[in-house]
């Protein structure tokens, strides 16, 4: 009964210029591991879920992106949005399209565009998670412990009690708190990052969006025994823009009172932003990771460039900076304002 549902519709805005909406970074090698980021997210799931209930939920214009990357998957493992409504729409397509296929499935739900370096802790705490959502009418989050109070991620505050898995109930989610926030909970101690992979059975996700998302439930409750079928994707067209659009994390996470945490620990990383990817990339005693080959650097400390071509190019003084040069676009920014580059790619994109 375990089903992987993939969300892969995101344009990776804060990896701009890098990524973009024709590529986002899910189909990107980020770390230059030759492998794009939503390859080797199928892969960590191999021994976890029978390749034929993973689907992948993404924008229609990366359908070609996504059979192509990922070969064994057949066109209807594909869910195809016609426009782009958050995480919350993206989630419930799939679980009412589960639903009718299995109403006892146990769903895990991914992002594409994560690291994980311990795929055998990995497997275990995903293994556990399923366990004990396939048991309890629960929605299940794997929690991080949180090292910076970044303000990109959800915070899990967690209870003290949990069961024998080590799983906590939540007493309260917030999502992508201010920065004074964060320091609050990251002092407080009992928080945890919401690590944005969640386990819980298709009817426990389907009862929460009945109750915090009703207006998205109505939608896919219409599309009752379409799923399947020649009709599904006119009807997905037609009703999918209709959904308001919202995040899992706002939506049904904040508000739904049967969440718990399971804490782990298996080498995460959201390479959310270009200074999660400095922090993992190899750097020099001064702090500085750099792809380019023409790249020369002067008293410059804690900055990553990613210059990829052989042209000259000569930086000095710089601290805890991103230099990014990538689809024809030149981006120069300090890593603690990087969550802006949302805004500064929109401010050219409207622009062009
Ligand atoms: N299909 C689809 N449609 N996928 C989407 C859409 C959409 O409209 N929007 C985003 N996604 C995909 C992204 O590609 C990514 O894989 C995943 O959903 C999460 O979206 P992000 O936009 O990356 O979310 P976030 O990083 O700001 O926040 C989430 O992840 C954090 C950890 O990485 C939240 O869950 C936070 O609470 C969490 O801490
Ligand atoms: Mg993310």
């Amino acid at each position: 009964n375990n089903y992987l549902v993939i969300m892969a519709g995101g344009i990776g805005s804060r990896f701009w210029p890098m990524s973009t909406a024709e590529k986002p970074k899910q189909f990107l090698d980020v770390l230059g591991t030759g492998k794009p980021l939503l390859q080797q997210t199928v892969h960590r799931f191999r021994n976890i879920v029978p390749a034929e209930n993973i689907y992948i939920v993404t924008s229609a214009n990366y359908q070609e992106l996504v059979l192509e990357q990922i070969p064994g998957l057949t066109a209807g493992q594909v869910l195809l949005e016609p426009c782009m409504r958050n995480t919350a729409p993206c989630i419930a397509y799939a679980a009412w399209k589960i639903n009718q296929q299995n109403p006892e499935a146990n769903i895990v739900v991914a992002p594409s565009d994560h690291l994980i370096t311990d795929e055998t802790q990995f497997e275990q705490v995903i293994q556990t998670g399923l366990n004990f959502t396939a048991a309890n009418d629960t929605l299940l989050t794997l929690g991080m412990k949180p090292h910076r109070p970044e303000t990109g991620y959800g915070y899990i505050q967690a209870n003290e009690e949990r069961n024998e898995l080590s799983i906590h109930p939540v007493k309260a989610f917030k999502e992508k708190p201010n920065r004074e926030t964060a320091q609050q909970y990251l002092a407080e101690g009992s928080y945890y990052w919401n690590s944005g992979i969640f386990i819980w059975s298709v009817q426990s996700i389907m009862n929460a969006i009945r109750s915090y998302l009703p207006e998205i439930a109505e939608i896919f409750e219409q599309g009752k025994n379409i799923f399947y079928t020649g009709k599904e994707q006119a009807f997905i067209n037609q009703n999918f823009p209709a959904c308001p659009k919202i995040s899992v994390d706002y939506g049904i996470m904040e508000k739904a009172d049967n969440i718990f945490v399971l804490p782990a620990d298996f080498g995460w990383s959201d390479l959310g932003t270009w200074g999660s990817l400095w922090e993992k990339r190899d750097r020099n005693s001064d702090g500085n990771t750099v792809v380019g080959s023409g790249v020369h650097l002067f008293e410059c400390s804690d900055t990553i460039v990613h210059v990829p071509n052989e042209r000259p190019m000569v930086l000095q003084g710089l601290d805890g900076y991103i230099v990014v040069e990538a689809n024809g676009v030149l981006l120069v920014c300090k890593k603690e304002e990087e969550q802006r580059i949302k805004d500064f790619r929109e401010s050219v994109i409207t622009k062009t």
